[in-house]
């Protein structure tokens, strides 16, 4: 483990709902675990006028002890290690006074000025609170300086390529932690184990061995009180571009030069850069009707909270790319999301060639011919290889079993994502944020799908899309891996 860190870690957003449920409990989580140590301060930074340094104090405890942790030791927490600045209407002596706290705090804790911007805000607010900082020279300091942007990072190629442009202005690519949450999850991280430290498998990772892989996002929630946000994004914008896309990075990618920030995220762009252009015959764009989730009944996208009655905004998609590489050529990448599906499931499957001459026609179903390895990143974490047994008894019959292994079984507990994505931001390892032409290139791949003039087909909550997205796998003689 690295020495922990002394920084004052700035929060903008610092009242709002993803400081309260992911970022502040992450904090504490790691304070606690002595991975931050005593010199780890945090300063929320909000609009609140009211709220003061002790009214801060009083809704950080609220929130950690809404996550479980007791009220006391939430509140001995805050006392000594948590302040709060208003901002107002975001003007220079906003910044200013920002500023002066920063330096406030670390005169009195005699801190080296060590800083982390983290902007959990509202993505239209990034660019005037990057421009803020950079104005108010808050972009540097005694010690070193980074930030930390949310996604979604820009709405398409061209907002992506303005902003990364205005963050350049005043941060180095160096500074620049742009999140996506799934890098920081353990079962997406051991991607690169499972690959680059079992020869087993990296050497059947390739054209001659996988027949095609599917990846799949899928979720059981709808989109709760989000319209807001949602009806602007999708779920292109929402999990296509980034979450998903990072998952076909790591498992297309080659081998990297070495273990670290630079060598795999270059690997990780060559392999986008390789995808070729989507064809929209390729692509199923759904959004979720009424229906039944846990036996329970849902409503239909159209009728959530906040969302126009007559609303084109896809809360499914699955499209089909291709990486145009000597590792890749001809095998298909079956990309699916969803909300509202019949479960919360998040894998990977990579189907292997079939055997080429098959000696049981009489003794089981045609998906016996393959093998499968099923990397599952989320809920039931781990992975299994499929594989063919006889099964006992006359006449010979053939079962596919899969050869397992369960993270919860083997490990106590997983880390959340945002644990291990903040101390990586402390201790300055950049490999599990996406850089600036990584996000660009995934924008990039996607705009055939960003036009809005795609047909929407609706799908019944609680299923696994619509009947379209079969479509797209059965013409090549694919289906997804069944539940
Ligand atoms: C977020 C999306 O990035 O990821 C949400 O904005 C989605 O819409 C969430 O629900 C899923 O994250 P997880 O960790 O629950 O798979």
């Amino acid at each position: 483990m690295s020495a922990p860190v002394c920084a004052v870690f700035t929060i903008f957003g610092g009242t709002g709902d993803l400081a309260r449920r992911k970022v502040l409990p992450a904090l504490y989580a790691l304070h606690r675990a002595g991975k931050t140590g005593e010199q780890c301060l945090v300063l929320g930074v909000a609009r609140e006028t009211a709220l003061g340094d002790d009214g801060y104090r009083q809704l950080v405890t609220d929130a950690l002890a809404k996550g479980g942790v007791p009220a006391a030791d939430a509140r001995a927490w805050a006392d000594h290690y948590v302040w709060y600045q208003t901002i107002d209407d975001g003007g220079p002596e906003d910044y200013a006074a920002i500023g002066d706290k920063i330096r406030g705090i670390e005169r009195e804790r005699k801190l080296p000025g060590n800083r982390v911007f983290y902007l959990a805000i509202p993505p239209a607010a990034f660019a005037s609170t990057v421009e803020g900082l950079g104005e108010a020279k808050l972009n540097t300091s005694p010690g070193w300086t980074r930030l930390v942007i949310e996604k979604p990072f820009g709405r398409d190629l061209a907002s992506a390529r303005e902003l990364n442009a205005l963050v350049h202005r005043w941060f180095q690519e160096s500074q620049i932690y742009r999140i996506d949450h799934y890098l920081g999850k353990e079962t997406v991280q051991n991607l690169l184990v499972f690959r680059f430290s079992n020869a087993v498998f990296e050497s059947l990772w390739n054209r001659d061995h996988v027949d095609s892989v599917q990846i799949t996002v899928a979720e059981d929630i709808g989109i709760g009180s989000r319209a807001g946000y949602y009806e602007q994004a999708g779920v292109v914008r929402d999990i296509i571009q980034n979450h998903a896309t990072q998952l076909l990075a790591l498992v297309a990618m080659e081998v990297p030069a070495a273990f670290d920030a630079d060598a795999i995220r270059s690997e990780k762009i060559k392999a986008l850069r390789q995808v070729g252009l989507i064809d929209t015959h390729e692509i199923v764009l759904g959004q979720y009707g009424a229906g039944m989730v846990d036996n329970a009944p849902v409503a239909g996208y159209r009728d959530e909270p906040g969302v126009a009655r007559d609303s084109r905004t896809p809360t499914f998609a699955a499209l089909k790319v291709e990486v145009d590489s000597w590792r890749w050529q001809g095998v298909p990448f079956y990309l699916r999301a969803g909300k509202r599906m019949a479960r919360r499931l998040t894998e990977i499957v990579v189907h292997f060639r079939r055997a080429p001459v098959w000696l049981f026609e009489h003794s089981g179903g045609r998906d016996l011919r393959s093998n499968v390895l099923r990397l599952t990143i989320q809920p039931d974490e781990g992975f299994a290889l499929y594989f063919n047994a006889k099964a006992p008894g006359q006449p010979m019959d053939l079962e596919r079993l899969p050869l397992d292994f369960n993270y919860k079984e083997q490990f106590a507990e997983l880390p959340e994502a945002y644990q291990t994505l903040l101390l990586e931001v402390l201790d300055g390892d950049q490999t599990l944020f996406v850089h600036a032409d990584e996000v660009e290139t995934a924008w990039a791949l996607y705009a055939p799908v960003l036009d809005g003039r795609q047909r929407i087909i609706p799908y019944e909550a609680g299923t696994w899309g619509p009947y379209e997205a079969n479509d797209l796998l059965q013409r090549e003689g694919n289906h997804w891996f069944y539940h």
